[in-house]
């Protein structure tokens, strides 16, 4: 079984969702993890899921306050055996409600061109032109709560 949890940032588990992220999303486009960023991180809020036979880590994202009523949803991964079967959508509504609690209205996010489909599954909608950063294309998509 699977479970959805917040993650406190500075927990073991935090460290273990920036090695998650580490390894889904920046390892394979050969970039490396900053980790002076990681004090801008205090302030998000992190979500990760469990699978629960073993206690392990399997996926995770973050959500970045804007403003008042807007979010950002960031660095969303799925470790690769656990991909494709519903984890990611899971945690982005799980995300979502979470964010609605605390009162936001939007959720915003700037998605990898390879998974806008995914998003656009997640109930988000493509907003703005397409960009690029760090050699990579991103489309700017946003999610009613
Ligand atoms: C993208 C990612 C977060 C999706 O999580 P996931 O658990 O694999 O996705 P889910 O199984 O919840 O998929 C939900 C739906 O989106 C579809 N989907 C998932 N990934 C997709 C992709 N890359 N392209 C197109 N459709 C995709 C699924 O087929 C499914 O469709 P369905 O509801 O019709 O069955 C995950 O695959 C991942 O970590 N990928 C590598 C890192 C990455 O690209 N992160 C996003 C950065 S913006």
């Amino acid at each position: 079984m699977r479970k959805m949890i917040d993650v406190d940032f500075g927990s073991t588990r935090y460290d273990e969702l920036v090695e998650l992220r580490y390894k889904i999303l920046l390892e394979p486009l050969g970039l490396k993890f900053l980790d002076s960023h990681r004090s801008n991180e205090m302030n998000y809020l992190h979500i990760g899921c469990i699978e629960s036979l073993d206690d392990k880590l399997i996926g995770g994202l973050m959500l970045a306050p804007i403003d008042n009523s807007m979010v950002r949803l960031m660095e969303v991964c799925v470790e690769n055996k656990y991909q494709r079967e519903g984890v990611g959508k899971a945690m982005v509504q799980y995300a979502a409600n979470r964010a609605k609690e605390v009162g936001y209205e939007k959720m915003v996010m700037h998605a990898r061109l390879t998974a806008v489909n995914f998003y656009e599954k997640c109930g988000f909608r493509q907003e703005g032109d397409i960009f690029e950063e760090q050699g990579l294309t991103f489309v700017k998509m946003i999610l009613d709560l």
